[in-house]
């Protein structure tokens, strides 16, 4: 018997986040699947994020199961014995027959073969054992009385240095709340450009509830928003409400630049709101500024492929957004295989970078200009530290306290949160995953005198 559609999937989605550092969210939406049911997308979804979302725990497991030391088996071995103790402690509605036969038939399709009596005897011992506390709602349970880093790291799957570090910076109860959010499937939230959006997606299917953050965003609770003409048009975008929130902070002005742009949501809700300006968004990456293209519809919209560290324009911009390429600690729930991946030191290298982009920025920025400077990033070294080191020795340049322009925006209706104090960590915006209804963003606006 063939392995199912979704499972095959899976198996190779997880192969390439290891082998070739792919991100697991772009590879689930690629051409590729579009040949699955709605079901099977469904399932291989549910599959590869919950394995990465749960790596540890899950080698926890296997590694109390298994007669090898898991760092030496083959790729596609510990590949398929994720899936299946995934299955079978998380996934109650799967027979573990199903997940045992499956999983060791992937082994065999990966030319394996000589693999499959081990798998199969790793993964019938973890199914003779029960799932008993390891289904998610014992889990998050533990996760939320989980009495030190340590205890927190091993339960919410999460490698302690972070989990350490959040402890330290926001408080034992704030990285509980993190690493819950991490754990859970995160809520799609969407921008609406237009009001007539909202009864054409009802009519679609799609059910909504409103925004938390802002009177624009919706939540959405079931369908296929990707399905529907306002998608396929752009006059709705999927974006988490705090990167909406961001890209609003820049404001009204006549010539933008949104100089790290890809894959565009945060130039789309800019051109839009300001239709008179002229955008012009920049991106390192080639392939990344292909993503861009779509936005050329916008009639206001300028893509150029360039290198944010030397941008190539002699004029000077009213408005710029610096939302730079960050580790991305505050989106864990929708980019689990980050928190595998990133080192400590790989924060020192990204500062570097952050900080030639800010400076070349800022050199672009007119006179009474505004720069909004953001991540989606948790860490102190690529936020505050980044700001602090670009604007180091310079008297031109003024960081601006955000509470005022959230308040504008909580006046002008545009912001329904009312809490502003919550949001801020003066001068700065700063939204905590699992604390907020959103991603965890950071933002500094910083001005031209
Ligand atoms: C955080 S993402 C931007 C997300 C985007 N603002 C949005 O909301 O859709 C950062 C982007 O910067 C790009 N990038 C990285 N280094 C860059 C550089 N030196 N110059 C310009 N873009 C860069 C990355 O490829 C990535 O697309």
């Amino acid at each position: 018997m063939p392995v199912s559609p979704a499972r095959t999937v899976a198996f190779e989605i997880l192969l390439r986040v290891e082998r070739e550092e792919s991100y697991a969210s772009e590879l689930l939406h690629s051409d590729r699947l579009a040949e699955l049911s709605s079901r099977d997308h469904g399932l291989a979804t549910e599959l590869v994020m919950g394995v990465l979302r749960w790596q540890s725990l899950l080698d926890q497991r296997l590694a109390a199961a298994s007669s090898q030391k898991l760092e030496r088996l083959d790729d596609e071995v510990l590949a398929a014995l994720r899936l299946g103790v995934y299955q079978l402690q998380f996934l109650s509605r799967v027979p573990a027959h199903a997940a045992i036969f499956e999983s060791v038939e992937l082994v065999k399709s990966a030319r394996k073969r000589s693999a499959a009596p081990f798998a199969n005897a790793v993964l019938r011992t973890i199914a003779g054992a029960g799932a008993e506390d390891i289904l998610p709602e014992h889990i998050l349970t533990k996760i939320s009385k989980s009495p030190d880093s340590i205890t927190l790291a091993r339960n919410a799957a999460h490698p302690l240095w972070l989990v350490q570090r959040w402890t330290e910076r926001y408080g034992l109860e704030a990285a509980r709340q993190i690493c819950a959010h991490d754990q859970m499937v995160p809520e799609t939230a969407i921008h609406i450009h237009d009001n007539q959006v909202d009864a054409e997606l009802v009519a679609a299917g799609v059910e909504l509830s409103p925004g938390r953050l802002l009177s624009a965003a919706r939540r959405v609770l079931a369908g296929d928003v990707t399905g529907t003409c306002a998608y396929r048009e752009g006059r709705v975008s999927i974006q988490d409400e705090a990167s909406q929130l961001v890209a609003l902070l820049p404001g009204r002005g006549e010539m933008i630049l949104d100089c790290c742009a890809a894959p565009g949501s945060k130039t789309a809700l800019l051109a839009r709101r300001n239709p008179l300006a002229k955008v012009f968004a920049t991106e390192l990456h080639p392939h990344r500024a292909r993503l861009l293209r779509h936005l050329s519809r916008l009639p206001n919209v300028h893509v150029v492929a360039a290198d944010a560290r030397h941008l190539p324009f002699s004029c000077a911009f009213d408005r710029i957004l610096a939302d730079v390429p960050c580790s991305g600690t505050g989106t864990l729930a929708r980019n689990p295989e980050i928190k595998w991946r990133l080192k400590a030191t790989d924060l020192h290298d990204l500062q570097s970078r952050q900080i030639a982009i800010l400076k070349s920025a800022l050199a672009q920025l007119a006179m009474g200009g505004r720069l909004v400077y953001s991540t989606c990033s948790l860490e102190h070294e690529e936020n505050e530290a980044v700001v602090e080191a670009a604007l180091d020795g310079t008297v031109a340049f003024k960081v601006a306290d955000l509470k005022g322009e959230l308040e504008q925006l909580l006046q002008s209706g545009e912001m329904c949160w009312e809490d502003i104090a919550s949001l801020l960590a003066a001068p700065y915006l700063r939204t905590i995953p699992g604390v907020h209804p959103c991603d965890g963003f950071f933002a500094a606006m910083i001005e031209r005198g």
